[in-house]
């Protein structure tokens, strides 16, 4: 089979613990180079997958102007994400970006546009897309489960921003990350309501706040200002009226990791809990059930199960299965995360244009 070579910028948290073993149990593709500037995180990923130091790069123009890779995977903080993207369509290459796919509408909006006119393939690392419980709620809802949707409650809360001695990482920084549990996980909340229910944003109110207002330099012993948000509450409007309210934080006392999507409609209701990693989906439909009676919790069948990095590397053969982000999925995202920003600034009600 017709391997896709593929190579990594950025070998930190999410390229080792998810991207990297992603590619290792897939089909038809493989990890051939690797870049970061840290040295430490190149020899990490370099013994992971089993590459010498002539595949290890530490300048990603090199390791995307490499014979030996076919494709690229932008693993890096968010402000290098449409910078890297943007070499890739030079080169010709397809890419897969994490999220969020950049800093602005603007920014991704623009990468979008010269990747489609260099007919370059473009996949954004919604990852939850690939999570049967989602998968298997968008097929419920298309089933008619709940009829007409109403309503969604979507709550994504964590400790994480509480962890004692959490430095200064990047992500706390506004110029390298844009936003932060904005990017961090609303996008991921987003793109699944999108997804889920194939519904459009069109208007959004919300709050942002930062509670950890300074955090000690990673390099010195020095404190310096987190710039990015770490709790966002939202409201937002789809096309078909369906309204949705968002809690975000990583600032949960205790909470550890826990997502609740909440889903109400005509028919019937879907709720799916995840409280760090332990899952459940009850369902409740149809005209005998209204009463709540009738409520069962079910569990997605093995069909629903899916792979980002399988997903990314059929993608780039030509083989994907319809269901997986691409650069319109992440532009959309991002034009939804820069309206609730809008929206907390000037604590108003903004509209979301579906053009553009
Ligand atoms: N899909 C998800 O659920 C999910 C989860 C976590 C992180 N992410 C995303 O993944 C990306 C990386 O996050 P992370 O948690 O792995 O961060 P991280 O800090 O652990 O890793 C980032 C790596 O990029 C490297 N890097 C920085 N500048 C570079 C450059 N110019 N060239 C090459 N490498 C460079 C750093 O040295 C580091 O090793 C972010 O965009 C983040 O939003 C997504």
């Amino acid at each position: 089979m017709n391997q896709t070579r593929i190579g990594i910028v950025g070998v930190g948290g999410i390229a080792k613990g998810v991207h990297i073993p992603g590619y290792q149990a897939a089909i038809g593709g493989k990890v051939t180079a690797l870049c970061d500037i840290s040295d430490n995180a190149l020899d990490q990923g370099a013994e992971i997958c089993s590459l010498d130091k002539s595949q290890c790069y530490t300048d990603y123009l090199d390791l995307i102007a490499s014979e030996d890779v076919d494709a690229v995977d932008i693993c890096t903080p968010n402000n290098l994400h449409c910078t890297i993207a943007e070499e890739a369509i030079r080169k010709g290459k397809p890419f897969s970006v994490e999220k969020p796919m950049g800093l602005s509408h603007a920014e991704t909006a623009r990468i979008h546009d010269l990747a489609q006119k260099a007919g370059v393939v473009g996949h954004v690392c919604f990852s939850w897309r690939y999570r049967p419980y989602i998968r298997y709620m968008k097929w419920l809802i298309s089933q008619g489960v709940c009829g007409k949707l109403y309503h969604g409650y979507i709550r994504c809360i964590k400790d994480s921003g509480l962890w004692p001695g959490r430095k200064l990482e990047w992500r706390f920084d506004k110029k390298q990350a844009g936003t932060g549990v904005l990017g961090d996980l609303a996008s991921h909340m987003y793109d699944l309501t999108r997804f889920i229910t194939g519904e459009e944003f069109t208007g959004i109110s919300a709050q942002t706040g930062i509670w950890i207002k300074s955090r000690q330099k990673l390099d010195s012993d020095d404190f310096a200002e987190v710039t990015t948000d770490d709790w966002c509450n939202a409201l937002v409007d789809m096309r078909s009226g369906l309204n949705v309210t968002y809690q975000i934080s990583r600032c949960a006392t205790t909470i550890g990791d826990s997502v609740g999507i909440e889903l109400y409609g005509s028919n019937g209701m879907l709720r799916y809990m995840n409280h760090s990693g332990q899952q459940t989906l009850e369902i409740c439909s149809g005209e005998v059930d209204m009463t709540g009676q009738g409520s069962h919790f079910v569990v997605p069948p093995a069909r629903f199960n899916a792979s980002q990095s399988q997903a990314f590397i059929n993608l780039v053969q030509d083989t994907d299965d319809g269901l997986s982000a691409t650069l319109a999925d992440g532009v959309i995202c991002q034009k939804v995360l820069d309206a609730t920003e809008k929206a907390a600034a000037s604590k108003r009600w903004i509209s979301i244009s579906e053009e553009g």
